[in-house]
């Protein structure tokens, strides 16, 4: 979703800026533009339009010296991607440039009371702020009047200001969408996320809601100084950049999501490092203590996290015996069902940004329950907000369709409900080491998941199916294989399949079934057949242990608990190779961002 980037420095800045917003494209947008200070002309530059970033670099001309500007990548909200609503956006007379991730709920009740007599340009809530700000500047000195105009938004928003009239200041300002700065000796460098500073900057600060930040120079020093709410100036904490380079490029892959899907053993085998200490699993005990007489867990996440969420589900029921609900984030935020009073809350995302989770956390906090947020980005808004967190240790993961987070969510909610289990009755050290060697085994077999998927007509609506865990892997597979090939394609309960949906197979009609569990072998068997008696085209993946000779795909066999994060990696095969034969963007799937920081 929107990503931002602002620098101030000896760099060339439209160099900085154009990287770092190619840094952030993975985190899904339509339009992107840029505004800078050319030092030679003394005059400001703005490029913007509907696409991508490449073309920003290439179509556009920046010659000159300039160090100061802003950038954006717009994942639209208020009105199409196009020229005219790409950011930055400007005040009407010009002065005040200004890029935004976020959403202003306010918007129309600010035109009202305050800029009736603007002339609007776009159809952005963007726009407004910049109006907004000029607005107070006429009566304000400018600092005074940007805060102001902060003050009256209502929503979210991450905001870089620059005033034409000073090219030495960077303003920012923050709430709810995510907004980090970085800073080394020749530069200040302002982004959505941490991506943007690989290679800029080793050091970064978390800008919190309603901090007001001012980047400049001042006797030849490049500093920034922050304040909170009331205006009082505070030294916020200074993290190290820990990525680097090669985790963030494709490492010989034609895509990030092959490398990432390849990466999944890896993944689990790090997080056994991370959490193995004295030879057994270990949570630290400030985790555990939420839990402590719990009579119910409520799990709450969106899309892929929410999947993991329903093994994790079965993963707590079956080890700690502790009932486990899961919930859609977005349906939670407005729509609470009767909350068990001793209850904790385990929130799931692999951002840690998404807006639903957040609007649901605000009100976890409210009540005063306890929560744990499971994420792979540390400082995240949804790991700090949280009563504690841990994390999945997967790494940057940059193709939008979730593949190795969602691995290692399994595998993080499988430790930990197996150490806060009495009696767990599973290794799961020699469970998890077994995973990871499966991974790879069904990995270096992709070339013939490749052949499979040009051998069976995926081409139209398509079904997944399975029981019990496997159907939770359905859901998976059936979102991976919309995701990024756009085919219509449904996850469903093998059994639930003819009660209605059967309607829907005939000739060719593609069904692939997930069984990986002996119990219900032959009842999705017997769904097999229903469909394949009415035409569809079926495959069959499997495991040693549930497998027939003519099954598709035969997977190793791995615990019940775990074969979730096993199974999952064909059908995360054959959604990739399926889009690769149709030719789509499989890292950036129209109209889908990575982190989606609006409700
Ligand atoms: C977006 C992404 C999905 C992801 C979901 C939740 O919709 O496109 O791939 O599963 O957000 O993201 P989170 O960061 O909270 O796991």
């Amino acid at each position: 979703m929107c990503g931002i980037v602002g620098y101030f420095g000896d760099l060339k800045a439209t160099d900085v800026i154009l990287n770092g917003l190619k840094k952030l494209e993975y985190r899904g947008y339509d339009s992107c533009g840029i505004c800078y200070h050319n030092l030679n002309t003394d005059r400001f530059v703005t490029y913007k339009d509907k696409g991508r970033v490449k073309h920003l670099k290439h179509d556009f001309d920046y010659n000159g010296d300039n160090h100061f500007g802003i950038g954006h990548t717009r994942w639209a909200t208020h009105g199409a991607p196009n020229h005219i609503n790409s950011h930055p956006h400007s005040s009407q007379s010009g002065r005040f440039v200004i890029v935004h991730n976020g959403v202003i709920e306010n918007y129309k009740e600010l035109v009202a009371k305050y800029l009736s007599a603007v002339y609007f340009t776009s159809e952005t809530d963007t726009e407004v702020i910049a109006n907004l700000i000029e607005y107070f500047a006429v009566s304000y000195p400018v600092e005074l009047a940007i805060r102001k105009a902060l003050a009256m938004l209502e929503g979210s928003y991450a905001l870089l200001i620059i005033d034409k009239l000073n090219p030495n200041i960077i303003y920012a300002g923050k709430n709810k969408s995510p907004l980090l700065l970085g800073l080394r000796n020749d530069g200040v460098c302002l982004a959505s996320d941490l991506m943007a500073f690989v290679g800029v900057s080793s050091e970064y600060y978390v800008i919190e809601d309603k901090t007001f930040v001012k980047a400049e120079k001042v006797d030849n020093e490049y500093r920034f100084s922050m304040y909170d709410p009331i205006g009082i100036e505070f030294t916020p904490i200074r993290h190290e950049v820990s990525l680097n380079d090669d985790e963030i490029n494709r490492g010989g892959y034609d895509h990030y999501m092959l490398k990432e899907i390849c990466e999944q053993p890896s993944v689990i085998r790090k997080i056994m490092t991370n959490y193995i200490k004295d030879n057994r699993f270990h949570i630290k005990q400030d985790v555990l203590d939420l839990f402590a007489n719990k009579k119910r867990i409520y799990i709450l996440a969106a899309g892929t996290s929410m999947h993991a969420g329903f093994v994790g589900k079965i993963n707590f029921e079956t080890l700690t015996k502790i009932p486990t609900e899961v919930f859609i984030a977005s349906e939670f935020a407005y729509n609470k069902p009767l909350l068990e009073k001793e209850a904790a809350f385990i929130l799931i995302s692999q951002s840690g940004e998404t807006a639903d989770l957040r609007a649901c956390l605000v009100d976890i906090n409210k009540m005063g329950y306890p929560s744990l947020t499971i994420t792979n980005v540390k400082t995240s808004t949804l790991a700090r907000e949280a009563t504690n967190y841990l994390l999945i240790h997967a790494g940057p993961e940059i193709a939008v369709a979730s593949t190795k987070a969602y691995v290692g969510q399994i595998a993080v909610l499988a430790i930990l409900a197996y150490v806060l289990a009495d009696n767990p009755k599973i290794d799961m050290i020699k469970e998890m080491s077994r995973l990871a060697v499966a991974m790879e085994a069904i990995i270096d077999k992709k070339e013939y998941i490749h052949d499979l998927v040009q051998s069976h007509l995926i081409k139209r609506n398509c079904f997944y199916i399975g029981r019990g865990i496997d159907y939770y892997t359905s859901l998976e597979a059936a979102l991976k294989l919309k995701e990024i090939s756009y085919i219509q394609t449904e996850g469903f309960a093998a059994g639930e399949l003819k009660h209605g949906t059967i309607a829907l197979i005939e000739e060719d009609v593609p069904v692939i079934a997930i069984i990986t569990q002996r119990h219900i072998n032959k009842n999705t068997r017997s769904n097999i057949q229903e469909v394949k008696s009415r035409g569809a085209d079926v495959l069959v993946i499997s495991t040693n242990d549930t497998s027939e000779p003519e099954d598709d795909i035969i997977l190793m066999d791995v615990h019940d608990l775990l074969s979730p994060a096993l199974a999952v990696i064909p059908t995360q095969l054959i959604a990739y190779y399926k889009a690769l034969d149709m030719g789509k963007d499989i890292d950036k799937p129209r109209n889908l961002a990575k982190s989606v920081t609006v409700e």
